[in-house]
């Protein structure tokens, strides 16, 4: 009998914090309704806690979204009424609550003195909050998963006495995570199956697992712990996440349904939805997959030496172990031009994945068809990033109104830029070492700000001369990063955009923190 793996996905909360990444709450949102429709059993939509903006967004996802959704908290009391207030509205819900237990850990985040004074005094206290969390989240719903943070890394007899607190506490599922991507497949499955011969009340949860990538092993660690006796896997689309990422679900999913003869696994992914929510992932977060990237890579199906073509011709198993349609690579390209109309549009965003109102399709259409005038055909990755940039937006600070570049060899760049920030219109000039700086320097002139770029990249969605051109920007301020995107078939004017767009979350950002601290005061002097 083949046994049920869970696939608990964390793209929105363990993906998110991947460096470089950025998703708004309307993104999140459309992202969570292609999980379900990939068909993963749980969703982790974030982490209420940590900011207004991360409680709206799991909060509108447990409104609209038909799947389990889980919320994160540290083990305290404020963070899970958060994470449960966050999921009042969802059907299915589940607390998701997670402590440190390895002595680096707790060396490094409990060193103060209120948790003990030594280590076996700090381990003490830890056991008890870890059974206080789960037991106060109990309070809330029924279906409470506990982690024991840096499990990879944590004393095997210290790591049994937790779980086994945490289940009596009435934990249903326990995640043993190797939060620093450390550990051997082999010492991985080896610790799985030490946790199930030594903690007595095991058999009343289900053992998950969470394994980070930085030493690319995520995938197999995963795999030894379910040979082991884990039976849920966390998992990231595209496997990003915090660092070198978290597991693969692409990889995970399709080994098991690969070598289903081997394993005896089976989950209840559509795996022909993997390549629509693969793309719609790196069009929202702005990191792109690597082309030779299992499963979802541009190349992950080409054929290239003569010797392959020749084989795959003569038939297809010389050289393939699953088919591209198994995980919904499309068998021919969709091509829309000037000519498609609204309702031709409509039913490909559909087929990709994107789910739209009247108002959604209207914003959509106006960019199609200017992208249309300007580009003869449209392909999918053009459509999926103008969701991204259009569609799915928040209305911005900073508008680009205008811009004109003079460059050349031999001259100096310079740049006029016209922004509309409400009412407002500022215009300015610079020059700069090349036209993307005069660009950034005359808008930091005339929004009077300056801003440390951390990375700033150039990408064409699509082939071609006529190709979109996508930026992406990072720009950091104190200890804190904001991404920007902008896309257009002009490169400059797309870097202007990005740039803008870093700022206007960089604003953000800053109106909300000085709000908190506004309303702070106010308490306190109440
Ligand atoms: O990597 C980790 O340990 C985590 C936990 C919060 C589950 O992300
Ligand atoms: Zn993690």
């Amino acid at each position: 009998m083949s046994e049920k793996i869970i696939v608990f996905d964390t793209t929105l909360r363990d993906g998110e914090q991947s460096p470089g990444a950025s998703l708004n709450e309307h993104e999140k949102v459309e992202i969570a309704h292609q999980l379900a429709r990939l068909s993963v059993d749980v969703i982790e939509a974030g982490f209420p806690i940590s900011s207004p903006a991360q409680f709206n967004a799991v909060n509108n996802i447990a409104k609209e979204v038909n799947c389990n959704i889980a919320a994160l908290s540290r083990a305290n009391e404020k963070d899970i009424k958060a994470a449960a207030d966050s999921l009042m509205p969802a059907k299915r819900k589940r607390i998701h609550t997670f402590t440190s237990t390895s002595d680096y850990h707790i060396l490094g985040k409990f060193s103060h003195e209120r948790y003990g004074g030594t280590i076996q005094e700090k381990r003490k206290t830890i056991l008890q909050m870890s059974y206080d969390a789960v037991a106060y989240a109990k309070t809330f719903c029924n279906d409470v998963e506990f982690s024991a943070e840096d499990a990879g890394r944590t004393d095997i007899g210290y790591l049994s006495e937790v779980i086994e607190a945490a289940i009596a506490a009435g934990a249903t599922t326990v995640n043993i995570p190797d939060t620093t991507g450390y550990t051997m497949p082999s010492e991985f499955g080896k610790k799985i199956a030490t946790l199930k011969r030594r903690v007595a009340n095991i058999d009343n949860a289900i053992i998950s697992v969470h394994c980070h990538n930085d030493l690319g092993l995520a995938v197999a660690n995963s795999i030894a712990s379910l040979e082991n006796g884990a039976r849920q896997v966390e998992c990231t689309i595209n496997g990003i996440g915090e660092r070198a990422g978290n597991a693969s679900l692409e990889e995970l999913v399709m080994a098991l349904k690969v070598r289903e003869d081997l394993f005896n696994f089976y989950t209840g992914i559509r795996s022909e939805e993997i390549y629509n929510t693969s793309k719609m992932v790196s069009a929202f977060t702005g990191i792109m997959i690597q082309r030779n990237k299992a499963i979802v890579g541009e190349n992950a199906f080409s054929h290239e030496s003569g010797i392959h073509q020749d084989g795959m011709l003569k038939n297809r198993e010389t050289y393939e172990i699953m088919t591209p349609e198994t995980v919904g690579v499309p068998k021919t390209k969709i091509v829309l031009g000037r000519h498609s109309g609204r309702h031709g549009l409509k039913s490909r965003l559909e087929k990709l994945g994107y789910t739209l109102d009247d108002e959604e399709l209207n914003k959509i259409y106006e960019s199609f068809t200017e992208l249309a005038d300007k580009k003869k055909e449209v392909f999918d990755d053009d459509l999926r990033v103008l969701m991204g940039d259009n569609v799915f937006q928040e209305d911005e600070f900073f508008e680009l109104d205008y811009i004109q570049i003079s460059t050349g060899t031999n001259s100096i760049p310079t740049a006029v830029v016209r922004i509309k920030e409400g009412e407002k219109i500022i215009e300015e000039s610079s020059t700069g070492d090349g036209p993307v700086d005069a660009v950034f320097n005359a808008i930091e002139r005339g929004l009077n700000i300056k801003s440390e770029v951390e990375s700033y990249q150039v990408r064409s969605v699509t082939s071609g001369r006529q190709a979109l051109g996508e930026a992406l920007i990072r720009i950091r301020s104190n200890d804190k990063s904001f991404n920007g995107r902008g896309v257009s078939t002009d490169i400059i004017e797309a870097s202007a955009e990005a740039y803008l767009q870093a700022l206007h979350r960089k604003k953000l950002f800053l109106d909300e923190k000085e709000n908190i601290s506004k309303s702070k005061k106010l308490q306190n002097a109440v």
